[in-house]
C-alpha cells in the first residue's frame, strides 16, 4: 500500500513562511510531504530530509532528482551533528512509522504477514525484536507492553512469551502473534497483538528516547522565528511534545543536554489541530493524528 500523508496542506501552510527559505523533513517517509513542499517553494527554496530508514533514502535519491532537494541517511536524534553551521526556516515531524514499513512483511512490523521479527527502522544499528524478546527479562517485557502499548494483559503475555523461549526462540511475526491469541481472544475489529506490536516497536527503535532528543536539539538548528511543526500518531509521542514545549515546565530527563530555557525559546502557534472528517474518511490511519506548531523566539 502507498503510504497517504496525513495534514498534508495543513502543515505545509504553517511551514512554509518564505518561498526562498531553507527547509527540513525530518521524517522523509515516502517523500508526499517533502514533494509538495517542493511544488509550493520557489526556484531559490531549498529542501533537506532525513530518514533513520535506508529503504527510504533509497527511494528520495531515485524519485526526488530536484536540485534544490537533498536527503541523508540519519537520526533526528542527532541532527545537530548533521548540519553544525545550518539555520532552517522550518522544520517537520511526521512521526512514526511509513505504511510501507508497515505492510514490508520482510521487514516483520505486521502481525499480519509472515517475517523475520525485526521491526527495526534503522536496520543498520540497535537490536532487532527477536534479540530482544529472546533474552529479556519477563518483567521488562511486560512493563514495556504496559507503557508502550497500554497492555492490560501485559503479565500474561510476558508469561506466554518466556514459556515459549523455553522450547524455541521467537523468531517471526506470525510466532508471536499467535503466542499473543493463546493469551487474547479475538473480539471486535482488533486484533489482539495490535497493542503489544506496536510497544515492541517503539521500544526497539527507542522512538521517545530519539523523539526527546530531536526536539532538544532544534533550537540550535532553527533561525529566529522558523517554525517547527509536529505531527504525532499516539499520545505517548504527543504528550512528550506538549511537555516540551510548556512554558513553566522542563520535564526532559538529565541526561539531555538543553542550553536554553524552552519557555524563552519558543511560541507555540497552533494548539492541537486535528485532521477533518473529510480526511479520516480518505485515510482512516490518520484518525489519531494530531499536530503542533511552534515558532522560535
Ligand atoms: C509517518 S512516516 C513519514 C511520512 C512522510 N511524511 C511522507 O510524506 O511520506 C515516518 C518516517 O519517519 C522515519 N523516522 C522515524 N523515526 C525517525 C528518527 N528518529 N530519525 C529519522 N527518521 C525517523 C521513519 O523511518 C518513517 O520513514
Amino acid at each position: 500500500m502507498l503510504h497517504v500523508p496525513v495534514l498534508l496542506e495543513e502543515s505545509l501552510d504553517f511551514l512554509i513562511t518564505d518561498l526562498s527559505g531553507t527547509y527540513l523533513d525530518l521524517t522523509f517517509g515516502r517523500g508526499s510531504h517533502s514533494q509538495q513542499l517542493l511544488n509550493r517553494i520557489s526556484s531559490q527554496g531549498r529542501l533537506h530530509a532525513v530518514d533513520r530508514d535506508l529503504e527510504a533514502v533509497s527511494f528520495g535519491k531515485e524519485n526526488i532528482t530536484d536540485p534544490r532537494f537533498s536527503i541523508y541517511h540519519s537520526n533526528y536524534s542527532e541532527i545537530d551533528a548533521l548540519f553544525p553551521k545550518q539555520k532552517f526556516d522550518g522544520i517537520l515531524f511526521d512521526l512514526g512509522t511509513c505504511s510501507t514499513q508497515l505492510d514490508d512483511s520482510y521487514r516483520g512490523f505486521s502481525f499480519q504477514s509472515d517475517g523475520p521479527l525485526d521491526m527495526r527502522m534503522d536496520k543498520s544499528s540497535g537490536f532487532s525484536a527477536a534479540e530482544w524478546l529472546n533474552s529479556a527479562p519477563e518483567n521488562e517485557i511486560s512493563d514495556i507492553l504496559y507503557h508502550y502499548g497500554d497492555e492490560r494483559s501485559s503479565r500474561k503475555i510476558a508469561r506466554a512469551i518466556m514459556e515459549f523461549r523455553t522450547k524455541k526462540p521467537l523468531q517471526t511475526t506470525i510466532e508471536l502473534s499467535k503466542v499473543i491469541e493463546t493469551v487474547l481472544k479475538r473480539t471486535g475489529k482488533t486484533h489482539p497483538a495490535t497493542k503489544s506490536f506496536q510497544a515492541i516497536r517503539i521500544h526497539v527503535n527507542q522512538e521517545l528516547h530519539h523523539l526527546r532528543m530531536g526536539l532538544s536539539k532544534l533550537h540550535n538548528i532553527l533561525k529566529v522565528n522558523g517554525v517547527v511543526v509536529i505531527i504525532s500518531f499516539h499520545s505517548l509521542e504527543d504528550r512528550i511534545v506538549k511537555n516540551f514545549f510548556k512554558p513553566e515546565i522542563e520535564q526532559m530527563p538529565k541526561d539531555i543536554p538543553i542550553n536554553t530555557s524552552v519557555s524563552e525559546t519558543y511560541r507555540c502557534i497552533k494548539k492541537k489541530i486535528k485532521p477533518s472528517t473529510h480526511e479520516i474518511k480518505m485515510n482512516p490511519r490518520s484518525r489519531s493524528a494530531v499536530m503542533r506548531v511552534f515558532e522560535k523566539l
